[in-house]
């Protein structure tokens, strides 16, 4: 990892992780590991979230899974109240846990629509509700995974549009409510992210992911250790007055999708 701080920066905490067993959020929740974080990770799959506590612990981390589905509120709370068990009072808390499927609104049903909403948004506010009681207050920090579809319309996309839009609105709300308790909650907006499942699923073909790289200035997606840092930044008391802030990391895709095109077609040719 680049090591910005220098130090490591999150020495005695503990952090709860949805969505931890795989992805970005199992890089974040490395990453906290190796700055002195003993993670909960926290996931539908227990064998899942086993091999990637195990693969924390074998690198000299601290790390414990705790099945649960972010849908179900009384599951979460149970899975939170056992890390709180294990590893004592919250400190930070990322909500990860995130579901995508490319498809046109008339091409999902009301299920399909409601399973992607119940997962990015109730399943965030599910968290964030739950997890309340056991931070350390003040102090805490909550850290909610949004995408650039919270702002920029996608074709395909209708579900996770609407749902990463009310996360970042959820976002600000709880920053407002919580901030007085010593509480911050911002949101991270990643835009195409490198050896991702939601990647995988958006750009599928060589071809599709060569137009996408057009599209963005920086010209190549983000590697998930990038967002990773970003988290470790806000998370961080480098960071402790920043709060309700949508924080986006997308290598300036969602700024003008339509300047970077025109400029590829003026640009002279090698
Ligand atoms: N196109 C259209 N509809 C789809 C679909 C697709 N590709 N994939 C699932 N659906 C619909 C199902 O048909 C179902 O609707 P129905 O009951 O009317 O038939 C509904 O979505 C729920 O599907 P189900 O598989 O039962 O839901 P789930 O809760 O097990 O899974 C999803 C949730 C759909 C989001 C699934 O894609 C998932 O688990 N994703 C997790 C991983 C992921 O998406 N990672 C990337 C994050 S960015």
């Amino acid at each position: 990892m680049p090591e910005v701080f220098g130090r490591k920066v999150l020495e005695g905490k503990t952090a709860v992780i949805t969505g931890g067993g795989s992805g970005i959020n199992l890089d974040i929740a490395k990453r906290y590991a190796e700055h002195g974080c003993t993670v909960a990770l926290i996931g539908r799959t227990a064998e899942k979230l086993d091999t990637a506590a195990r693969g924390i612990r074998e690198a000299g981390g601290a790390a414990s899974g705790h099945p649960a589905d972010v849908r179900d509120y009384d599951a979460l709370a149970a899975a939170i109240k056992g890390a709180r068990d294990a590893h004592g009072e919250i400190d930070l808390v990322v909500c990860g846990a995130a579901g995508n499927f490319p498809a046109p609104a008339l091409g999902m049903s009301a299920n399909g629509f409601k399973s992607v909403v119940d997962i990015d948004l109730l399943g965030t506010f599910n968290t964030c509700r739950a997890v309340f009681e056991h931070l350390r207050r003040p102090g805490a920090s909550i850290i909610n995974i949004s995408a650039t579809q919270a702002f920029t319309p996608m074709p395909m996309q209708a579900h996770v549009c609407a749902a990463k839009a009310g996360v970042d609105m959820l976002t600000k709300c709880l920053a407002i409510e919580w901030g007085p308790d010593g509480v911050r909650v911002n949101s991270i907006a990643p835009g195409a992210v490198d050896d991702t499942e939601g990647m995988l699923r958006l750009a599928p073909t060589p071809e599709i992911r060569k137009q996408l790289t057009r599209s963005i200035p920086l010209q190549r997606f983000a590697t998930k250790g990038e967002i990773a840092d970003l988290a470790l930044f806000l998370s961080s008391d480098a960071a402790k007055f920043i709060t309700g802030a949508v924080v986006v990391c997308d290598g300036g895709q969602s700024l003008a999708s339509l300047g970077v095109n025109m400029m590829a077609a003026m640009r002279p040719r090698a």
